[in-house]
């Protein structure tokens, strides 16, 4: 069986709307191998590792993508045999659904001897998505900035300095991304433009470079996260406690409902003292966890 591991990730970062993610070291995994169907008669078997309830019929989106991929490459389909291991939380704005489409290309594409290169799986993955903040972190790792253009993805991944670590505030409720996505204006002044692309760029440069000064400011968005606070009880108390505790940039993760706090490498403390002051604010339904950036992306083995 092949083993696919892939990252969470962060999508936006306050102003990168469609453009900037971050991967975290929080990973699904996922067995593939063929099974002894026929073109005719796929074999569709699908197992979960742990108590998450997934789909283990043909709507599955890991066999889904996989499927497309053996199409693509003209390759006979004979079916399946999958089993996953779910630790990314799903419909919570942590990438969870870009991690199933890269474990589907990236098992496939193993399978099949790598015909397809990671560029042509990230192209691949982006469109399926519709947008490739998510797509791109899970696939590369680190810090990603990415352009879709002409249904090819233009992206670059760069380690972000080890001085931090990203607090993710996690509600117990979901927002599902298109839900999310509707309400966003279909049009957006000149001045607003101006504010988030001078921010999404000091936002990479920061985090490169260790500015962390500057990522208060760098993570200031019109764009989109105004129009989605209504739709996430709790954020704006999530983010102040999170500011209040020190963190140097807090944004909505993703479309939501999760928020990440970029946090201080040497702040151990934080996850738990942001624990508490939830509880006193009466976000019980809220948790905290801390992770490191994921610097190498999806990964394969053989086992
Ligand atoms: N950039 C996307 C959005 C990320 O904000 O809608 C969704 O995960």
């Amino acid at each position: 069986m092949v083993q696919i591991t892939v990252p969470a990730s962060s999508a936006n970062l306050g102003a990168g709307f469609d453009a900037l993610g971050i991967a975290l070291a929080l990973y699904n995994r996922v067995w593939m191998e063929e099974a002894d169907g026929t073109p005719d008669n796929p074999l569709c078997i699908i197992e979960s590792k742990d108590s998450v309830p997934i789909p283990t019929d043909r709507s599955n989106m890991i066999y889904q993508t996989a499927r497309l991929l053996y199409e693509r490459c003209g390759h006979p389909f004979k079916g399946l045999h999958i089993i996953q291991e779910n630790n990314i939380p799903m419909t919570k704005g942590l990438g969870s659904s870009s991690a199933c489409l890269v474990a589907g290309l990236l098992g496939a594409n193993t399978l099949l001897g790598s015909p397809m290169s990671l560029a042509d799986l990230s192209d691949l993955a982006a469109g399926l998505e519709g947008h490739p903040d998510n797509t791109a972190p899970a696939l590369f790792g680190g810090l990603v900035t990415s352009v879709m253009e002409g249904g090819r993805v233009h992206t670059v991944s760069v380690p972000v300095s080890d001085r931090i670590r990203f607090a993710v505030f996690i509600p117990d409720f979901e927002l599902k991304t298109e839900v999310a996505r509707a309400l966003l204006p279909q049009k957006v002044t000149r001045e607003d433009a101006v504010y988030n692309l001078s921010r999404a760029a000091l936002m990479t440069a920061s985090l490169f470079s260790g500015s962390l000064e500057n990522l208060r400011v760098a993570v200031q968005d019109r764009l989109h996260q105004p129009y989605r606070f209504p739709l996430i009880p709790g954020a704006e108390k999530v983010f102040y406690i999170a500011y209040e505790l020190g963190a140097y940039a807090v944004a909505i993760s993703g479309a939501g409902p999760s928020i990440l706090a970029i946090v201080d490498r040497d702040d151990s403390e934080f996850a738990l003292k942001a624990q508490r002051e939830l509880k006193q604010s009466g976000l019980d339904g809220w948790q905290v966890q801390l992770f490191c950036c994921d610097p190498k992306g999806a990964c394969v083995e053989f086992n």
